[in-house]
């Protein structure tokens, strides 16, 4: 058997497989032991509860798949006392999502889980409206993710992963404000900007508009993004966008990746972050490897 253990920050998972926020609940529960994966996440957690958006939030095309969800969720009160105890059982590193519409929130989010130790990490998705700038991302300028982060770091020990957007030019200057301000590990990409049109309503197939693109057509977008952040950072990277397999998971972690996760791939094959470990553990037996060697190998020419 390969030994697939990575350390990744200050955890150390059993494997370098973990899920996308938001696309994995608990009832994937019923059909394994959850404590197979490196880590769980969650889906992100606001300070106070949010309905979502209007319905319809979903919509499939060609090649991927359209989201605007609005970030539905219980709020930290609820998620405290109802949720988390939920995690509990399963032997694997939990990280939560959080985000927040100023800074401050973020911090209060993160002063409300800190004292629960089956917290490792938390992931902070900066592809949210930041209220106090005229609502655009949080994501898209370096200044604002350093003072972010760096307050952040400033009310946790916990792990901070730095959640990117892809939606931005230079992606290596906001990976490096992460890093530098204090981020543990960096994880891209959340979803591409995306629209699909219902050419009898003339209307976005999605009520609220443009939305979010993830699923196999954004792979190369995401593989471009994780190598670039790669050669830009020294922090270790979670890759995402368009893992459907293993071969998809080896690209990421060539170009620069020690973890993978899965999200919308997990709609169409709950078991695919099962069926990705035993690839992984498959492909380092038969090419008599390891992960060490496997990671960052890739070369531009
Ligand atoms: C239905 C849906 C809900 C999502 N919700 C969240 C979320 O709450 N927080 C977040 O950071 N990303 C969220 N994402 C983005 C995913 O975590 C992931 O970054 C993105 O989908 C790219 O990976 P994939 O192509 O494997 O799905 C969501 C994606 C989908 C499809």
């Amino acid at each position: 058997m390969s030994n697939l253990e990575i350390q990744i920050g200050g955890m150390k998972w059993k494997n370098p497989v973990t899920v996308a926020s938001g696309t994995f609940g608990y009832e994937y529960d019923e059909l394994f032991d959850l404590s197979q994966l490196g880590a769980l996440v969650t889906k992100t957690i606001t300070l106070n509860p949010k309905k979502g958006n209007e319905p319809c939030r979903l919509a499939e095309t060609r090649a991927g798949l359209l989201n605007s969800i609005g970030l539905q969720n219980p709020g930290v009160e609820e998620f405290i006392t109802e949720k988390l105890i939920k995690y509990d059982k399963y032997k694997t590193n939990l990280v939560v999502s959080i985000s927040g519409s100023t800074i401050d929130e973020f911090c209060q989010i993160a002063d409300k889980l800190n004292p629960y130790d089956n917290i490792d990490a938390y992931e902070i998705n900066i592809s949210c409206p930041n209220v106090e700038k005229e609502g655009l991302a949080f994501g898209v300028e370096a200044e604002v993710v350093r003072e972010l982060i760096a307050k952040l770091r400033a009310t946790t020990d916990k792990d901070i992963i730095v959640k990117l957007t892809p939606n931005v030019t230079k992606i290596e200057e906001i990976a490096r404000a992460a890093a530098e301000s204090g981020a543990d590990i960096i994880s891209l990409i959340n979803t591409v900007l995306g629209l699909a049109v219902d050419i009898e309503t003339k209307a976005s197939r999605i009520k609220n508009g443009i939305a979010g693109y993830s699923g196999p057509a954004i792979k190369p977008i995401a593989l471009q993004n994780v190598f670039r952040v790669a050669q830009a950072v020294d922090i270790p990277i979670i890759g995402m966008g368009g893992i459907c397999n293993t071969e998809d998971a080896l690209e990421f972690l060539m170009v620069g990746a020690s973890a993978v996760a899965m999200g919308t791939a997990n709609f169409s094959n709950p078991l695919i972050t099962l069926d990705i470990i035993k690839g992984l553990e498959m492909y380092l037996g038969k090419n008599n490897t390891n992960l060490r060697e496997i990671i960052g190998s890739f070369k531009l020419q």
